[in-house]
């Protein structure tokens, strides 16, 4: 396993990292938007749901942010900026039904999940940078989870 990765591709690794980061952390701030503004019957469930999802975003956040410093760059850590690197959409002043809500968040996850597998695979194959790689794959496999479990409620 390779786990020395040369400087001039580290900047590039962070890069990629840097685009995580900023999905993470939109997403982030739309699980405790639907937190605070969840309505219907399935209020509880939901509103615990989305506090768990995002107290598990805010790990995630750290990981990816560390390892970004780890690989000698400055983390991204502006509102502005993650904005501008992030593909996930924001609504404001939208509060929309649970079950729209839910929806939502399970398309941004899937979002999320492509660009860190993308990320993944290009950093293992061409940068040979198995320890990015593996936090990357880690991701994924919780989101997938997440994914799925946030589907199974829709189908209820
Ligand atoms: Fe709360």
């Amino acid at each position: 396993m390779t786990t020395q990765v040369a400087n001039n591709v580290t900047v590039e690794i962070a890069e990629a990292l840097k685009s995580v980061l900023a999905d993470q952390f939109v997403l982030y701030t739309k699980a405790r938007n639907y937190h605070w503004n969840v309505t219907g019957g399935h209020f509880f469930r939901l509103h615990e749901l989305f506090e768990k999802l995002y107290d598990e975003l805010a790990d995630d956040i750290d990981e990816v942010a560390e390892r970004i410093r780890a690989l000698g760059a400055y983390a991204p850590g502006a509102m502005s900026e993650f904005l501008k690197l992030s593909n996930i959409t924001e609504t404001e002043n939208y509060y929309p039904e649970a079950d729209e809500m839910v929806n939502t968040f399970t398309n941004d996850y899937e979002l999320v999940t492509n660009r860190i597998l993308e990320n993944a695979a290009r950093i293992q194959d061409e940068y040979k940078d198995e320890v990015t790689a593996g936090l990357l794959y880690g991701l994924a496999q919780k989101y997938q989870k997440n994914i799925w479990m946030l589907k199974s409620l829709i189908n209820n």
